[in-house]
């Protein structure tokens, strides 16, 4: 963080710029240049609020080249002399303007230093446009697993989550700052460009088809995806559900539509309604990849998935999606929930009980290793996506729900899912939320299950 302060501090006076003390806002300074996550302190920004990113790309599989717009409404939270945003500096910034006037900028690493010609006072609404264009990379993590832009053979498997968005476009990429999204992806026509929401329009000129996808539910940007490739697009009402897919030509995925609507059906009556206008997936064929992402509204897969996996997936549009944890640290309120939503799926389909699968995760000898992470802080960045927080993450609601009852645990999952709907809330909340809707303290409990190394008796 101190090093990054140092360079986007240089980065900035070797530009002729008006010093914001001459600036008539009052007060103005500039945004800070992370969100002060405990995992990934650069990430995010700021000094304001984004509300709103209209995205326009052009894409070409062969060259790898991308060409961007960026139009982010945004509201100061702070008189502005500056702010960031979150952009790889191996993408080039052309121009950059803030309410359509020419802004300073300058690229540092992962951070986009804007400086507007004036101040934004605090509360004010502005619109910054950014043009830029590049080879996107995808991002390495630290746990040695790529995000972001992944090139296939025949496009781009686009997973976000945690640091992959600033691989494509510019933003405030920290989970607590949401907003809606527009995308307009212009793709060669033998090609097709899937993202979230709801697709509005295509249109096709001279081999080249622009595709419009509009996400009016607030998203945060981990979730957001552009995947491109040779797929077969479906866009069909099933029920109550408008579920749009893409299928790669080398998966086969029979009735890969059809399979949402029971699975949605069985965690609306759980959970609460389903959260989205549009559902669906994208299965791509990215075997190097390894891992799927809960995508918003439409989970993006590496290869055409099974029972469990779809499940998973989907009930992380309610848990992780809708409902978002602060920080990273707080990921098992994402993964032990989608975890035990799976568990709750296969026992509706008659493969395995809930129980069964408890006892499964816990016959783990208490000197594994495994019960050295306690749920709610796996350590680390490195550890995000480890075994605790899935498996110990969802035998600690198994636990809550043996203890509460299963009338009070599925009103506190509904609870859950109603009160901070399309928000972000932190274990802490879920906590008290727990204890408010069962009436009873619960500390020992989730003290033994999240906060402890340890294997928790029963
Ligand atoms: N969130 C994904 C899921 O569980 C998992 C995930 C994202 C992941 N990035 C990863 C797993 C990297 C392993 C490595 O649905
Ligand atoms: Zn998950």
């Amino acid at each position: 963080m101190k090093r990054l302060l140092a360079l986007t501090a240089a980065a900035f006076i070797t530009l002729p710029l008006t010093p914001a003390a001459a600036s008539p806002v009052h007060g103005a300074r500039p945004g800070a240049p992370g969100a002060g996550d405990p995992y990934f302190p650069e990430q995010g920004n700021g000094g304001y609020d984004a509300a709103h990113y209209d995205l326009t790309l052009d894409y070409d599989p062969a060259t790898g080249r991308l060409q961007g717009l960026a139009r982010i409404t945004a509201r100061a939270t702070q008189a502005l002399s500056r702010f960031n945003l979150d952009l790889v500096d191996t993408l080039t910034v052309r121009s950059v303007t803030v309410d359509g006037r020419a802004a300073a900028h300058a690229q540092s690493g992962s951070e986009l230093v804007v400086t507007p010609a004036r101040a934004l006072p605090r509360g004010r609404a502005f619109t910054t446009a950014i043009r830029y264009d590049g080879e996107p990379v995808h991002v390495v993590d630290p746990d040695g697993s790529m995000d972001g832009w992944i090139k296939t053979s025949d496009g781009v498997y686009n997973a976000n989550e945690p640091q992959g968005a600033k691989s494509w476009f510019p933003g405030n990429h920290h989970m607590t700052d949401k907003a809606t999204h527009r995308f307009t992806v212009t793709v060669p026509s033998t090609r097709v460009a899937v993202a979230n929401g709801d697709l509005v329009r295509r249109t096709s000129r001279a081999g080249r088809t622009t595709y419009v996808w509009n996400s009016r539910e607030p998203m945060a940007n981990y979730l957001a995806t552009v995947t491109i490739g040779a797929f077969s697009l479906t866009d069909t009402r099933i029920g109550r559900y408008r579920v749009t897919t893409a299928v790669d030509p080398q998966q086969s995925a029979p009735g890969f539509a059809e399979r949402h609507p029971p699975v949605l059906d069985y965690f609306s009556g759980l959970f609460g309604p389903y959260p989205y206008s549009s559902t669906g997936g994208i299965v791509d064929h990215a075997p190097e990849v390894g891992y799927a992402l809960e995508t918003q509204t439409r989970p993006v897969y590496p290869g055409a998935p099974g029972e469990s996996l779809l499940a998973h997936e989907l009930a992380h549009q309610w848990f992780g999606n809708s409902v978002t944890p602060t920080s990273w640290r707080d990921i098992w309120l994402n993964e032990g929930f989608a975890t035990y939503a799976e568990w709750l799926w296969s026992d509706k389909l008659g493969t395995r009980t809930v129980q069964e699968s408890f006892e499964e995760a816990y016959a783990r000898p208490a000197d594994d290793d495994f019960w050295q992470t306690p749920t709610a802080d796996p350590g680390g960045p490195q550890n995000l996506f480890h075994a605790p927080v899935y498996d110990r993450g969802a035998m600690t609601l198994h636990a809550l729900r043996g203890t509460v009852g299963d009338r009070t645990f599925f009103a506190i999952l509904r609870a859950w899912a109603r009160e901070h709907r399309y928000g972000n809330a932190d274990t802490a909340a879920f906590v008290s939320l727990a204890e408010r809707v069962a009436g009873r303290r619960l500390g020992a409990l989730f003290d033994a299950w999240l906060h402890q190394p340890g294997k928790p008796s029963l």
